[in-house]
C-alpha cells in the first residue's frame, strides 16, 4: 500500500517556526545602516519595553535564558555548597545554570495534572543546605506560587522564576517573573516572543540588576551603551570576572516589534489550543489540562500524552509517523534523570521522579505558533487523527 503524507515534503511544518513581520526586518536593516549592531539603544528600548509590559522595576537583556538563569544563581549569592530545588520536566538548561554557578541541583517531582513542580515535593527535600527554588512555568501554565512563596519564607529561600514558557503567564493578576528575587526569560526562536537567541532578567530590586548588567559584560563598571556614547571617552574598569552575555541591537531591533504584537499572538496561538482541544476530546489521549481558576496561561505548548496500552503506538513511534507525515513536533521533555551526565554524577534514576518520568516518556508537543495558517492546523489535527486511527 501506497503511503500518503498528509503534507508534501515541500511544505514540512517546522516545529516552533516564529511569525515574523516586516517591521521586524526593517528594524533589523536599519540597525545595520546605522552601523549599531552591539548592545545600544534598542537593546535599552527592549528592556524598557519588556519591563514596562511586566510591570518590573528592572530589566537587564542578555544573550539567552540559559545566561539570565546563571547570571541570576551568581546574583542570588547561589554557589559551592548550596542545593537549590528545581523541577525534574525541564530543558537541561534550568539544571546547568545550578551546576556552573558552582552549586548542587535537588530535583522535587512535578504534579501529574499541572505538569509544574509540586510544592509539597518541595517541601520534602528542604534541607540546612537549600538556598534556592527554582521553578519552571511549565508550557506557560503558573507554578502554585502561593505556596512556593510560603515555603520560600518560611525557610528562607530565594526564588529565582524560569519564565522560558511564561512571556504572558499570570498567577491571581500578578505576573510571571514578578514573584520570585530574579526572573528569567527566554527569547529563543521558538517562544513567544523572539530575538533568535535572547534573555532577559526581570527583578525589583536595583543592586541586583546593577550586579546583572555588569556580568553580562565581563564584569565592566560601564557597558558599551555609555562608553560609547557621545559623552566623551571613558574608561571601563573590571570589577569582576564576568561574562559575555550582552544582547545585541540586532537581537532587540526583532524583539522589539514581536513585543507589540505578543497580545494578538497569544489569542491566535490560544484559540488553535482551543481547536486542538476539540479535536482530540474523542482520542484516548490525554489533553492539557484546563489553565487553572484565577490564572493566565501563556499557550506556550500544547501536548498529548501518548501511552501505548491506550493507543497501541508508543510515543516515539507517534512523533516517527507524524513526521512522515511531514510534520514537525518536539519533546518537552525527556526527565532530566533520563540523561547520562545527571544520572552518573548525581546518581538520580528516573523511578524516583515518577511523573516526570511518565510524562518525559508520553509526551509530545505539536506546532502552536502564531504563524500556522488553519491549513496548518487542519493539517495536524488530520495527521494526529489518521496515526491514531
Ligand atoms: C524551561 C526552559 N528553561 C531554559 C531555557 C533556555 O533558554 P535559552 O535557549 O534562551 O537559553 C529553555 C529553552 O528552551 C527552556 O525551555
Amino acid at each position: 500500500m501506497t503511503f500518503h503524507p498528509i503534507r508534501p515534503k515541500d511544505r514540512f511544518l517546522v516545529f516552533g517556526s516564529p511569525m515574523i513581520g516586516q517591521e521586524e526586518i526593517d528594524e533589523v536593516v536599519a540597525s545595520i545602516k546605522v552601523g549599531w549592531l552591539g548592545t545600544g539603544p534598542k537593546v535599552a528600548r527592549f528592556e524598557n519595553d519588556f519591563k514596562i509590559y511586566k510591570g518590573a522595576s528592572h530589566a537587564v537583556a542578555v544573550n539567552s535564558c540559559t545566561a539570565a538563569l546563571h547570571l541570576s544563581m551568581l546574583i542570588a549569592g547561589v554557589g559551592p555548597g548550596d542545593e537549590v530545588i528545581t523541577t525534574p520536566l525541564t530543558f537541561c538548561a534550568t539544571v546547568n545554570a545550578i551546576i556552573h554557578a558552582g552549586a548542587t541541583p535537588v530535583l522535587a517531582d512535578v504534579d501529574r495534572i499541572s505538569m509544574n513542580i509540586d510544592p509539597e515535593q518541595v517541601l520534602a527535600k528542604i534541607t540546612p543546605k537549600t538556598k534556592a527554588i527554582l521553578p519552571v512555568h511549565f508550557a506557560g501554565r503558573p507554578c502554585e506560587m502561593d505556596r512556593l512563596g510560603e515555603i520560600a519564607q518560611r525557610y528562607d529561600l530565594m526564588i529565582i522564576e524560569d519564565c522560558a514558557h511564561a512571556i504572558e503567564t499570570e498567577y491571581k493578576g500578578r505576573k510571571a517573573g514578578t514573584f520570585g528575587d530574579l526572573g528569567c526569560f527566554s527569547f529563543y526562536v521558538t517562544k513567544n516572543v523572539t530575538t533568535g537567541e535572547g534573555g532577559i532578567i526581570l527583578t525589583d530590586k536595583k543592586p541586583y540588576a546593577d550586579r546583572a548588567k555588569v556580568l553580562a559584560l565581563h564584569g565592566m563598571s560601564s557597558d558599551a551603551w555609555s562608553r560609547f556614547s557621545d559623552q566623551g571617552y571613558k574608561h571601563y574598569l573590571v570589577t569582576e570576572a564576568g561574562y559575555k552575555y550582552n544582547m545585541m541591537d540586532i537581537q532587540a531591533a526583532i524583539g522589539i516589534h514581536q513585543l507589540e504584537r505578543v497580545e494578538p499572538y497569544w489569542i491566535k496561538r490560544k484559540t488553535i489550543w482551543e481547536i486542538y482541544n476539540r479535536a482530540f476530546a474523542g482520542l484516548p489521549v490525554i489533553r492539557p489540562a484546563e489553565p487553572g481558576p484565577g490564572t493566565r496561561h501563556a499557550y506556550h505548548l500544547y501536548t498529548l500524552l501518548i501511552d501505548k496500552a491506550k493507543t497501541g503506538i508508543g510515543r516515539d513511534e507517534f512523533l516517527c509517523a507524524m513526521d512522515r507525515h511531514n510534520i514537525g513536533t518536539g519533546v518537552h521533555y525527556l526527565s532530566i534523570p533520563e540523561h547520562p551526565y545527571y544520572r552518573q554524577t548525581y546518581g538520580w534514576d528516573p523511578d524516583e521522579y515518577p511523573h516526570a518520568r511518565d510524562i518525559g516518556r508520553q509526551t509530545v508537543s505539536l506546532p502552536l505558533s502564531a504563524k500556522l495558517e488553519d491549513q496548518d492546523v487542519e493539517d495536524v489535527i488530520t495527521a494526529v487523527r489518521t496515526i491514531l486511527a
